[in-house]
């Protein structure tokens, strides 16, 4: 079933107000990546919503085609920053970068956009920094405030900006991890940013690079909560707009392929480094201006989409047992847009507590703790938690060692012949 009470087509686009869209790919109708079920749960008023990507033809944003309501998606929020090495290891280095570069000391204030459990702000308290988060989640801010980082169960905009700076005194850095692509008035947030940045402070976001999405075919990473998908060039432009200027990027291998991007006020002593040059060239070079790299991604796509659940059903026709590694969000839309359902995968093998018992939404393929997939191991994993492929292939080392197999869904789907191909073939650094 479709739903249109929630949802809102993009007309203007949320950088630079332009009209002038292409269409980059259609994805069908989708659930919420994050719409975990119980099975208890009657399943047939499941809400679907339209999934497409279009490109500004001005300023090369790419876009989700319908916004759906932020109260509906991030109220109860059923990610939690995952308790891999990959991620801890990440978070510590955010903190080094940050410090180095942009000479945080000691109790300067750091303020977190969607600051989730408080995993990488505990990070920054281990180097002595004062610490607030900002996350509209109800069921997480609860969490990160017992964990004792305190965290304000907000949306941010001017007002909280303002009631923080009255309160706490001026941000050496504002952080939004993984969570500016999910913000519709991006115009709101930094306007917000403004008011509570420090003269000489930086406003550091991580999204995931576009660049990357295209070039690894990552379009599982589309789902509804990514409204935006960035190039450096656009976010030089967007900060332009609201008296920031870009001074750094440092790309980052976490999920597929990610730039951590700092800001400053365009009045401030700090200058852009030469990164910032050398990836608008590089993505000139690309011709993200052009339409042909987009029309050879939906290309790409499309393949993958016919190939993927091929594969699946010959190996199932075959007598295999196949199961799905993770229940990451992004897996959804892979199992939803392939038509991958129950049939081909018998269950999906997650370490979070909360998903565990849950069914996917869409698919309703059972989600399953580790426990249960060592006692009942399939003889091909779905590896649907790609971005941790190194991480996890060195976990599984028994598995591998008895006959077990992955099989990778991007860049195209591919059966991984050994632990040390893994990595490679996923595309992961
Ligand atoms: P995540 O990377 O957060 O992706 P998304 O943003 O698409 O949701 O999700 C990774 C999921 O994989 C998360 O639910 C935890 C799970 N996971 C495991 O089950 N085992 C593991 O060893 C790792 C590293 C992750
Ligand atoms: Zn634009």
């Amino acid at each position: 079933m479709s739903t249109n009470a929630t949802t809102r087509r993009v007309t203007h686009c949320r950088v630079c107000e332009a009209t002038d869209w292409q269409e980059v790919v259609s994805l069908g109708d989708t659930p919420l990546a994050g719409g975990f079920l119980d099975p208890a749960d009657r399943y047939d008023d499941e809400p679907f919503f339209p999934l497409g990507l279009i490109s500004c033809r001005s300023c090369r944003l790419l876009s989700l085609t319908h916004v759906v309501d932020p109260e509906v998606l991030f109220r109860v929020y059923a990610y939690t920053t995952s308790e891999s090495q990959t991620m801890r290891t990440h978070m510590t280095r955010v903190v080094e970068l940050s410090r180095d570069r942009f000479a945080l000391a000691p109790q300067s204030l750091i303020v977190e956009i969607g600051s989730n459990v408080g995993d990488q702000l505990i990070a920054y308290q281990r180097a002595g920094m004062r610490v607030l988060g900002v996350d509209p989640a109800r069921n997480i801010a609860e969490i990160a405030n017992a964990a004792g980082v305190e965290t304000l169960t907000e949306f941010f905009d001017v007002g909280v900006a303002r009631r923080i700076r009255a309160q706490y005194g001026p941000a050496k850095q504002i952080l939004g991890r993984h969570v500016f692509a999910h913000v519709d008035d991006i115009a709101e947030v930094l306007a917000g940013a403004g008011e509570l940045l420090d003269p000489d402070g930086v406003f550091t976001i991580e999204v995931p690079y576009a660049l990357e999405m295209l070039r690894r075919n990552e379009f599982d990473t589309i789902y509804h909560e990514h409204l935006s998908y960035f190039f450096i060039s656009t976010l030089v432009a967007l900060f332009a707009r609201h008296g920031l200027r870009l001074v750094d990027v440092e790309r980052v291998a976490v999920h597929g392929g990610s730039v951590l991007v700092s800001a400053a006020r365009a009045d401030s002593a700090w200058t852009p480094r030469p990164i910032v040059a050398e990836l608008c060239a590089l993505e000139e070079s690309t011709d993200i201006n052009g339409d042909e790299v987009y029309r050879k991604f939906a290309g790409t796509v499309a393949g993958t989409v016919r190939e993927l659940p091929e594969l699946l059903r010959t190996l199932v026709g075959s007598g295999k047992r196949i199961a799905g590694y993770g229940a990451p969000a992004k897996g959804n839309t892979l199992l939803n847009v392939c038509g991958i359902g129950a049939d081909l995968i018998e269950y999906c093998c997650d370490t979070t507590p909360f998903k565990q018992g849950k069914v996917q939404p869409g698919t309703h393929i059972p989600i399953r703790g580790p426990e249960y997939a060592k006692a009942n191991p399939p003889d091909y994993f779905l590896l649907l938690a790609w971005n941790y492929a190194d991480e996890i292939i060195q976990q599984e080392s028994d598995f591998l060692a008895n006959g077990g197999r992955f099989i990778v869904p991007v860049p195209r789907p591919a059966i991984v012949p050994g632990a040390s191909d893994a990595g490679r073939i996923a595309g992961v650094a």
